[in-house]
């Protein structure tokens, strides 16, 4: 059958179709089909490869890392800086051996950098061994798609757009069995002038609140201690960010709740009013301030000043002097002079950020930015930005010496980097936490005193009730 003929093919016809070629790939193999799903960039992309892990696994497929094994392969790829697009592609050229070797490897690229044409049109004629090419709309055609390449050996390219549906008839395959990523809305109307996202990720859409609270009810009961709502502005959610947080923190269960990210020019009063009303919503805000100085702000179209940002943050740390702000920086943006920069590195120095995270500015063809004249190399930029990360471990340590000697509760998430026998958690301010302890505490919450501040995590005894 051919799921392009005139007549559409259903969904649920589709998926017995494909589960069919599983069933005969089992009988011809011995075992079902096994894909590899990577996903690169931001939690969205990892929630977005979780769902098309989901679909696999409706019609039999199972998961590999391994690419040798394989009969699928697919990249789930993210556009917002050159160097995320340069590994993708020199991944994409190390399969081009093994397609050779076994003509019906099946690879596809999805996701952000999928969606932009330049690249589909790069894919098409120098990557003759992707097979399949869809970018952040096309997910509920996944498996017309699929057939397509399997029954009739076609390459699709499929870059459509649809700015409106969210489909909620998903189920998503989880790798973390703690911490689960929730979205509440996709897409971006920002626009600001350095970033491809909006392009790529089109406008904004907010599942229903209902919706998110079954989900996360699902997600309590099967044990998840931690859920972490995502939105590239989770402040302009279209039925209030507020409101869903105390939603959610109404559930009845032992669990936390994180969100990511908040865009400076919504954040509120209240936003920070309801974070320390709520028992389950942790004391941290992930706050994007990007620069420092508000010439580069403005022509970033941040829509805020410094001091508009710093407003948010006095008014936290009165109510709540612990609260713990991380932030993203971009370092060299076109134009920036060095004591531009030097204003980024007052700034982190004013706010005591918990931990940065932060990039030197890369040109995304089709932004605003990248028509501007940009004279600074990026070997100075990489300075900058090594300068920047040297002042904030010292900021880290300074500051994180706030928690010495107190107790907190650690949501224990694995093994340790500290010593062997260490575990790894984060506290109610999303910092890292280190301590001795066996593994049967991986998954619980637990009391830690905390006895000393590192440069990028605390350390501390277990309190034994
Ligand atoms: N929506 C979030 C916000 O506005 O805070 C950010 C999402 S973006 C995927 C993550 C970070 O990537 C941004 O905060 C920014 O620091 C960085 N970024 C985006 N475009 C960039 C570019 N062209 N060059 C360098 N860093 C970039
Ligand atoms: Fe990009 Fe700005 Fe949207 Fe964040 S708010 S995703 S930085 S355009
Ligand atoms: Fe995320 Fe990268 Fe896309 S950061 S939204 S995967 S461009």
């Amino acid at each position: 059958m051919n799921a392009s003929e005139n007549t559409p093919v259903s969904v649920p016809e589709l998926q017995k179709m494909l589960a069919g070629f599983s069933e005969q790939y089992k009988l011809r193999n011995g075992r079902r089909p096994l894909a590899l799903v990577h996903s690169y960039g931001c939690q969205q992309n990892v929630s977005d490869g979780e769902k098309l892990k989901g679909k696999l696994s409706l019609i039999g497929f199972e998961f590999t890392d391994d690419p040798k094994e394989a009969l699928l392969i697919i990249y789930n790829t993210c556009a917002v800086r050159e160097n995320a697009e340069d590994r993708v592609f020199g991944n994409l050229g190390e399969l081009k051996r093994l397609k050779e070797e076994r003509p019906e490897l099946i690879i596809g690229v999805c996701g952000c950098m999928a969606q932009q044409q330049h690249i589909a049109d790069r894919i098409k004629s120098t990557y003759r061994q992707v097979d399949l090419v869809f970018g952040t709309f096309a997910y509920n055609d996944f498996y017309a798609m699929l057939w397509e390449v399997i029954s009739n050996h076609k390459r699709i390219f499929n870059l459509s757009e649809n700015h409106t549906d969210i489909d909620e008839d998903f189920i998503q395959l989880r790798d973390d069995k703690i911490r689960a990523f929730v979205p509440v809305m996709y897409g971006c109307n920002n626009f600001c002038t350095y970033c491809i996202v909006p392009y790529v990720r089109g406008r904004e859409r907010s599942r229903k609140p209902e919706a998110v609270e079954a989900e996360v009810r699902k997600l309590v009961s099967g044990g998840y201690k931690e859920i972490v709502l995502l939105g590239q502005n989770v402040n302009s959610y279209s039925y209030g960010f507020p409101e869903l947080l105390r939603r959610i923190n109404s559930i009845e269960g032992e669990f936390r709740i994180r969100f990511m990210s908040s865009h400076p020019k919504d954040a509120t009063e209240e936003l920070i009013d309801t974070i320390l009303q709520c028992d389950k919503v942790c004391k941290h805000l992930h706050l994007p301030i990007q620069s420092g100085c508000d010439r580069i702000l403005k022509l970033m179209n941040r829509k805020y000043t410094v001091s508009d940002y710093m407003k948010i943050i006095d008014y936290a740390r009165s109510k709540a002097p612990e609260f713990s702000f991380t932030t993203d920086l971009i370092v060299g943006f076109p134009g920036e002079t060095y004591d531009e920069f030097c204003e980024t590195k007052n700034i982190i120095n004013q706010v005591k950020y918990d931990n940065i995270y932060s990039f030197v500015y890369s040109r995304r063809s089709g932004t605003r930015a990248a028509e501007l004249e940009d004279n600074i190399s990026d070997k100075q930029k990489g300075l900058w930005l090594r300068e920047l990360l040297l002042e904030q471990r010292e900021i880290t340590s300074r500051w994180l010496a706030r928690f010495v000697g107190k107790t907190v509760t650690v949501l224990a998430e694995g093994e340790g980097r500290t010593a062997e026998g260490y575990l790894a958690g984060k506290n109610d301010e999303n910092i890292i936490v280190e301590f001795e302890g066996g593994r049967e505490l991986i998954g619980k919450f637990i009391q830690v005193r905390i006895t000393k501040a590192m440069n990028w995590a605390l350390e501390g005894k277990l309190v034994c009730e």
